[in-house]
């Protein structure tokens, strides 16, 4: 039998070659003049579960993006892993910023991956972090290896909240019934210090839209005598936040969980250099929070940012005009125990009850999704524990995530079981942004990491 290592080193490149034709179609779930490729998209992605051995593969229709479902069952007494993912990416806009195609993948050695990245949309988020999986089953499959039963939900609306996966797996308990669900889609502290991600923020998000009078005036003429919804619009926003970075929405805190100083003991432990952090950022100091670290604002603690603001007149040289309208999206990121549906309440009563007589305002909210943490004592935990230490030589650390993956805590409450996130991407890898790609490096260490888990889980459930 073949070790992982033999195999990795002998398919190496055409792992490489596969991920490469699939980031070549462009799965943009947000914009509807991609809806074709989104398809080919499950196309490919199904026929790459059926060569990895998975005995039955569907696609299934769902209102939306379909889902696509796969599965090897060896033995119903054997643990059952499921495997989550996602086939669909952000779009890729702003396309002057990229250094290549977003949609023509290359590999260029950077100074965090000098074994090489793959420059794409969707590198990292999630086609990479996703296709390891397959790989990962391909030799499981290939080498008599897979020692437990395994499930793949790869879906293709993760970058557009989710909706009709949640109507899926609300469906289908029976058919997703597992022991253990894994994902790949957060990332790692660095190549020499793995991590394992055991908390995701939830969301809610919003959209806020002010009117003043009933059409764009000459600013001259009527400047200064009514209400400029941009004027208005900007000091309504700078309230929601004290001179401490505070948010100041009634309420919004009252189901924070606050960490005991044990706990915030623990998390500082993990390496961090603020030099590093500020330099790679090109900003000469943070930003945040009164009382609490970086590492502290962006994972433990709630956030409320604006996404994108507009109204008026942007385009080129200058026209004096008050606009009738100004608009503004809006992002909380929330912490485990506060409850999105109602965080969006809070905005909104909030935020209507401080508009200035001369405007009205309308809040209209858009996906969110609740927040997760998961214990470091169960045995999914300790299984993919292990794994590192087979693969890294090191045990990981237990790391808090800034980012949301709201269907998580939708797949605890439904099919109650809980998720090990094994992300091997790094925060560097500019996943959403111009110039996403993924260490070649980190996407075969994780095809390396992955039977070890199946293998430990499985030793571990006996
Ligand atoms: N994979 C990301 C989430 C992520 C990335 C979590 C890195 C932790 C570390 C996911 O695809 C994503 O982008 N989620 C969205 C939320 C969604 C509702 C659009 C997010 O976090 O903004
Ligand atoms: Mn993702
Ligand atoms: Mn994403």
């Amino acid at each position: 039998m073949q070790s992982i290592n033999s195999y990795i080193s002998e398919h190496k490149q055409r792992f490489l070659d596969e991920l490469i034709e699939l980031l070549k179609i462009p799965s943009i779930s947000a914009d509807s003049a991609y809806k074709k490729d989104v398809l080919t998209t499950a196309d490919a992605v199904k026929t790459s579960l059926e060569k990895a051995g998975c005995d039955h593969v569907e696609i299934c229709k769902t209102e939306g993006y379909p889902i696509v479902y796969g599965e090897k069952i060896i033995d119903k007494n054997l643990p059952t892993v499921l495997v989550y993912g996602h086939y669909d990416v952000q779009p890729p806009d702003p396309l002057d910023l990229w250094n290549s195609p977003p949609f023509d993948p290359i590999i260029q050695k950077t100074d965090l991956h000098p074994e090489g990245a793959i420059f794409a949309r969707g590198a990292c988020d999630d086609k990479g972090q996703m296709y390891m999986h397959v790989k990962a089953m391909e030799y499981m499959t290939a080498n008599n290896e897979l020692p437990c039963n395994v499930k793949f939900m790869i879906e293709g609306e993760e970058e557009v909240g989710s909706v009709n996966l949640s109507t899926f797996v609300k469906n289908n308990h029976e058919k997703l019934k597992n022991d253990v669900i894994l994902i790949s889609d957060t990332g790692m502290i660095a190549p020499d210090v793995p991590s394992i991600t055991t908390g995701l923020r939830g969301l809610s998000y919003v959209e806020v839209e002010v009117t003043g009078p009933n059409r764009d005036l000459h600013s001259g003429l009527y400047g200064g005598a009514v209400a400029n919804p941009i004027n208005v619009l900007t000091k309504m926003i700078a309230s929601l936040h004290d001179e401490n970075n505070h948010i100041t929405i009634p309420g919004f805190y009252d189901k924070v969980e606050n960490l005991s100083d044990a706990e915030r003991a623990e998390m500082a432990k993990a390496p961090f250099s603020l030099e590093a952090y500020k330099k790679s950022l090109d900003i000469n100091a943070v930003y945040g929070e009164a009382g609490y670290s970086t590492n502290e604002r962006n994972s433990i603690r709630p956030t409320l940012d604006v996404n994108g603001i507009w109204g008026g007149y942007t385009g080129e040289g200058a026209k004096t005009v008050i606009a009738s309208k100004a608009y503004a999206k809006i992002s909380m990121r929330l912490v485990p125990h506060q409850e999105w549906e109602e965080i969006t309440q809070l905005f909104k009563t909030h935020f209507e009850s401080i508009a200035p007589k001369g405007v009205t305002v309308k809040v209209n909210p858009h996906h969110g999704g609740q927040g997760y943490v998961t214990p470091i004592d169960s045995i999914g935990y300790q299984a993919a524990s292990k794994a590192y230490e087979a693969t890294f030589g090191k045990t990981p650390i237990p790391q808090r995530s800034g980012g949301s993956i709201p269907i998580v805590s939708l797949f605890e409450e439904e099919l109650k079981s809980k998720t090990i996130l094994m992300g091997f991407g790094l925060d560097s890898d500019a996943i959403h942004s111009p110039n996403e790609h993924f260490g070649v490096w980190n996407y075969l260490k994780g095809i390396e990491t992955i039977p070890w888990f199946y293998k430990h889980f499985t030793e571990l459930s006996k």
